[in-house]
């Protein structure tokens, strides 16, 4: 299958039209799959924000609010992922979008049902825990060789034996990388041989103090942003190779809801100049996760690689290991009422799953998936309660895409 032609069209955020090839499935799920769908809506508030139980309040209300309203609109056969807040529409809706057989509820498992993965070798970052660690079992049970690159090397020892056992796939091992010290960036890259097909950025962290680098750099926008891109950069020739090899590589940046909460401010990405607000810093380098999908894609979609980001929604796992107990205890209360429910860590994982792997996003990048689908780009104004399937068009814009790169670059060259 070859989606050639739409390769360069996917990076401007209003060019979606002329992203979908003709041989993209549409899926049937939209009408069924609405509950769940909201559901999800209401998890990736609450679960990804770094905020005061009264914000968290705040964002459940609208967002249930937002749901009333959405699900009779995919019952109406309107929209898939985008939903409609009274104040705020998506521009992109509908049949523009990029479709695949899965939606919110699908699993890992459901995604890789069938796919033989043999001789393809992919790289997990941030494997240990949570969704990595699900994303690289399910590659590793359709026969990928898998290597988890984790910060803590006995850790990803341990899962990775346990995935090698649990699949049969001896093919899985781990590698350290610790993606806030270049250095080991570096060595990673440096001793990776041969080619590699897949790549996905998954680690990630979410603080809610502020941290930084030896060099000075904000922690969130370190690791999520400035490691994953100097990964990405050192990975480049394995992935060319991969792609010669197998006809495409593709890279999967895991990004989040929370985008939707910061652009990248260039003026003071370090937070240096303004005062700490752990929930912007988030935002900040989620919205810089997606834009490395936009640019790389622009760079190396001639070298045969692709990159898609990915929000996986929210999800219970070691990301929310800083909520206070009060945040906790609220969301506890909140779920138990049935406000909200997390998507599983196998759903969470699904939509990493279908950009590595579903036909839809072989040779096509630059997009901005959620729940399995490519996701309604809207203005950089709207809620997010009420936009959370969605992505700001700050995130997929052309121009500041190539601008991130640029500044990225100009910070890792650094001595
Ligand atoms: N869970 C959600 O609701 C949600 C929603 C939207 C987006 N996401 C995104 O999903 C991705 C996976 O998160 P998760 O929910 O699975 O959280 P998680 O369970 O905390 O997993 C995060 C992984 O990243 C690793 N990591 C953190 N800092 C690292 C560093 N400096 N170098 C190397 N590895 C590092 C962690 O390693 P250790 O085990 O050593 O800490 C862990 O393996 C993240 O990018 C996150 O932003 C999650």
């Amino acid at each position: 299958m070859s989606h050639t032609s739409p390769i360069h069209a996917a990076f401007d955020a209003t060019s979606t039209p002329t992203d979908v090839g003709p041989d993209q499935k549409l899926t049937t799920f939209d009408a069924t799959s609405a509950a769940a769908a909201v559901v999800a809506d209401l998890n990736l508030a609450v679960s990804d924000a770094i905020s005061t139980p009264v914000a968290v309040v705040a964002d459940l209300s609208l967002a249930v609010s937002d749901a009333t309203s959405a699900a009779a609109d995919v019952n109406a056969g309107l929209l898939h992922t985008a939903f409609n807040a009274a104040a705020s529409t998506p521009v992109a809706v509908g049949a523009d979008l990029i479709r695949t057989a899965f939606d919110a509820t699908s699993t890992a498992a459901d995604v890789v049902t069938g796919l033989n993965l043999a001789g393809l070798r992919a790289v997990v970052t941030g494997a240990t825990s949570g969704l990595g660690r699900e994303t690289a079992r399910a590659l590793a049970s359709a026969g990928a060789d898998v290597t988890l690159a984790v910060r803590n090397t006995a850790a990803g020892k341990g899962v990775a034996d346990a995935i090698a056992t649990s699949t049969g796939n001896r093919a899985v091992r781990a590698a350290h990388l610790e993606l806030a010290d270049l250095a080991t960036v570096a060595r990673f890259t440096a001793s990776w041989d041969g080619p590699l097909h897949l790549l996905i950025n998954n680690a990630g962290v979410m603080r809610p103090t502020l941290g930084r680098t030896p060099q000075g750099w904000e922690l969130q926008f370190a690791t999520n942003h400035l490691g994953h891109f100097t990964l990405a950069l050192g990975l480049h020739d394995a992935l060319t190779a991969g792609a010669n090899d197998r006809g495409t590589a593709r890279i999967v940046a895991v990004t989040s809801g929370a985008h939707m909460y910061s652009s990248v401010v260039f003026d003071d990405i370090h937070f240096t100049r303004r005062a700490y607000d752990p929930q912007l810093a988030y935002g900040q380098s989620k919205t810089a996760n997606s834009l490395f999908a936009v640019e790389a894609t622009r760079r190396w979609s001639a070298d045969g690689i692709v990159a898609n980001a990915v929000n996986p929604g929210g999800v219970s796992t070691g990301l929310q290991r800083d909520f206070t107990q009060d945040m906790k205890d609220h969301l506890d209360r909140l779920e138990a009422a049935g406000v909200f429910a997390y998507k599983t860590i196998e759903q969470g994982a699904a939509t990493t799953l279908v950009a590595a792997t579903a036909p839809e996003f072989a040779h096509n990048g630059g997009h901005y998936l959620d729940d399995g689908n490519e996701a309604a780009t809207v203005p950089d104004d709207v809620d997010l309660a009420g936009n959370s399937h969605a992505v700001k068009r700050w995130a997929r814009d052309g121009a500041t895409a190539r601008r991130l790169w640029e500044v990225s670059l100009d910070l890792i060259r650094q001595p």
